[in-house]
């Protein structure tokens, strides 16, 4: 895993939005694998300032999402499908067609999710996937003890993650208790991954999951089995990183470091 601290949530935003324009400049077809949440927000906003100060062009770009709530239909103001389109997809030029998140309503859930992996195979696979990570460790809704060799399928939350989310919806009751998520196993398939983190209440998250064991308990662990995973990390969010001074070397030494 290549380590990468920031100062703050911003620069964390500009150096992951970054990446993902280099991405697109090398590749301008490139399938992007796409998170929801606080987080990655102030990424999507430089995508699109980006996309109309300096051309930007997604035209060619297709997108996963990694997960939906059960229930929730597109419009729903909670929903990811909603929370996609206000954020990033309706300012910038991407085809509607080249869009995808898992249905949070369809009829048949096992199909649904058979057809998303087809689709993601279909289209070359994940390019890079950005990721951000619970405070129990999840990436995606690949809560503890989700197998590390999962695929896109229905799971039920965590009390901490229902906790947690409850801060977009008017009560903690409204949470829904499933979500369709894209697996473990899937996620590692990308080609590039990027986790990003921000805030102490990450902090144990991020240091379990690059310095703990690679385990089911903290899904986010099994980002260390593969082979090109940057997390861009703000200093509260790296605070407890045992072995934070070595990867702040490396990161100075390293020329070609983001
Ligand atoms: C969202 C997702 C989740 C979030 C995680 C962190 O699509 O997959 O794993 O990335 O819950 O959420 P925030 O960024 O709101 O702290």
């Amino acid at each position: 895993m290549q380590i990468n601290i920031q100062e703050d949530y911003d620069a964390v935003c500009r150096i992951a939005a970054g990446r993902v324009a280099k991405t697109l400049y090398s590749k301008p077809n490139a399938v992007l694998g796409l998170a929801t949440g606080s987080t990655p927000l102030g990424v999507y906003k430089e995508l699109i300032r980006m996309h109309h100060d300096e051309g930007l062009d997604f035209s060619q770009v297709t997108t996963f999402n990694l997960d939906e709530y059960v229930g929730l239909t597109p419009n729903h103001k909670q929903s990811y499908s909603y929370f996609m389109w206000e954020n990033l997809f309706k300012h910038i030029n991407i085809p509607r067609q080249n869009i995808h998140i898992p249905s949070g309503t369809t009829d048949n859930y096992e199909a649904f999710c058979r057809w998303y992996e087809d689709c993601i195979k279909q289209r070359g696979g994940i390019d890079l996937q950005i990721l951000g990570i619970g405070t129990d460790g999840h990436i995606a809704f690949n809560e503890p003890s989700s197998s590390l060799g999962s695929r896109t399928r229905i799971k039920t939350l965590a009390r901490q993650t229902i906790e947690d989310n409850a801060r977009f919806f008017d009560k903690p009751e409204d949470v829904p208790v499933f979500a369709i998520t894209m697996g473990v196993g899937t996620i590692l398939e990308s080609r590039d991954i990027m986790l990003l983190a921000s805030g102490a209440n990450k902090a144990a998250a991020v240091a379990a999951a690059i310095e703990g064991p690679v385990t089911s308990m903290c899904t986010a662990s099994a980002l260390q089995l593969h082979r090109e995973t940057l997390c861009i990390l703000d200093r509260q969010a790296a605070g407890d990183l045992k072995m934070i001074e070595y990867y702040e070397w490396i990161q100075n030494k390293r020329p070609d470091a983001p």
